[in-house]
């Protein structure tokens, strides 16, 4: 039994001594009084993802990339759509001391953790795409958000539509001088998916049209989803369908897949489909008549203004016009406008 006892002593005093022995590690040496700053080549950023499989998403990341040559060392990591992946990536870059963290969150009220490890770390960061709710932005001023105002995407979709219902009487396939739509949402509770489904429709009842609602489901931003969830319309609703919002491009285009296989456009077969981002394949649809319009989400903007606030930040500035070329709104924000395009101003997209 002694014998025991002294084993577990012996073990308990090896622990101590080594657990004493990680607390004394030195801490990182503090640079000497009037040390230069570190070089720009040694300024780096961590920047996370949402998923890399996204077509927008991947618009705006290859433009992060452009836009930081030459100025900072941007390690872009992809989250595959999992916040825990996206974490333990925070996580790995706090650790690896990143001058700057810049952020596309999974889930964006999970801002809320991240900030907090960011802070306690004092790297400062920027989130960008999935806006933080606004509670959580002020938990630090050295947090930003570089986006688009959601709304405003979603009431040039509904304008697009108004504009094509005024000029196209047959439209009204049943004369009952309502449209008869079917909507396509993003991922449930992204700001772009809640205010574009909701803004979309304003526009349209704020110009006097009244609309009926026939389905409405998410096809979480994804072409092929968005191509299934049509054939279901299809087959559900068929000839009542009047006309088709999607949250963004990817959605339509599935939608638009959906349509051809039930026959339309071809001969006056029609369907009016609108939608967000003016990716490259959207602006070939327009093109072909298939989209009737999108809203140019401007990837290389966001990506431009996410880079620039975050080079301010990781030299140590506080982000402002001067040192980034955008406006500070409100202290955090960053809004890049958003532009109607249909076939008539598809130049100003491409
Ligand atoms: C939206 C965009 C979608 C999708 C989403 C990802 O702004 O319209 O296509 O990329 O962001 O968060
Ligand atoms: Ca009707």
């Amino acid at each position: 039994m002694k014998k025991f006892i002294y084993a577990v002593m012996f073990v308990a005093l090896v622990s101590l001594v080594a657990g004493c022995g990680a607390a004394a590690t030195p801490a990182p040496e503090k640079p000497a009084e009037g040390e230069a700053k570190p070089a720009a080549g040694d300024l780096t950023a961590g920047v996370a993802i949402y998923k890399f499989d996204d077509t927008f998403m991947t618009a705006v990341r290859n433009n992060i990339s452009a836009a930081a040559e030459g100025k900072i060392k941007v390690d872009i990591v992809d989250s595959q759509n999992a916040q825990p992946t996206q974490n333990e990536q925070v996580d790995l870059f706090i650790s690896k001391k990143m001058s700057v963290l810049a952020i596309n969150s999974v889930d964006r009220t999970a801002a809320s953790v991240m900030i907090d490890k960011a802070k306690a770390a004092n790297i400062p960061m920027v989130f960008f795409n999935r806006e933080p709710q606004p509670e959580d932005m002020k938990k630090w001023d050295k947090v930003y958000y570089v986006g688009a105002k959601a709304e405003e995407s979603g009431t040039m979709q509904g304008t697009i539509l108004v504009n094509y219902w005024k000029a196209h009487p047959e439209a009204d396939k049943n004369k009952d001088g309502k449209i008869q739509y079917i909507m396509l949402k993003g991922e449930p509770g992204h700001q772009d998916a809640e205010l574009r489904t909701e803004f979309s429709i304003k526009a349209v009842t704020d110009a006097g049209i009244q609309v009926e609602k026939l389905a409405e489901d998410t096809a979480m931003w994804d072409r092929v989803k968005g191509q299934e969830k049509m054939a279901a319309f299809l087959g559900s609703q068929g000839d009542k369908i009047e006309a088709v919002l999607a949250n963004n491009d990817d959605m339509a285009l599935g939608a638009i897949e959906a349509l051809k296989a039930a026959g339309y456009f071809t001969g006056d077969k029609y369907m009016p489909v609108v939608s967000v981002d003016a990716t490259a394949p959207a602006l070939e649809a327009l093109k072909a008549k298939t989209l009737l319009g999108t809203v140019l989400n401007d990837a290389k903007n966001q990506g431009k203004a996410t880079l620039m606030v975050a080079y301010a930040l990781a030299q140590g500035q506080a982000p402002s016009k001067d040192n980034t070329g955008y406006d500070i709104v409100g202290g955090q924000y960053v809004w890049v406008p958003y532009k109607m395009v249909t076939l008539d101003n598809i130049k100003d997209a491409e």
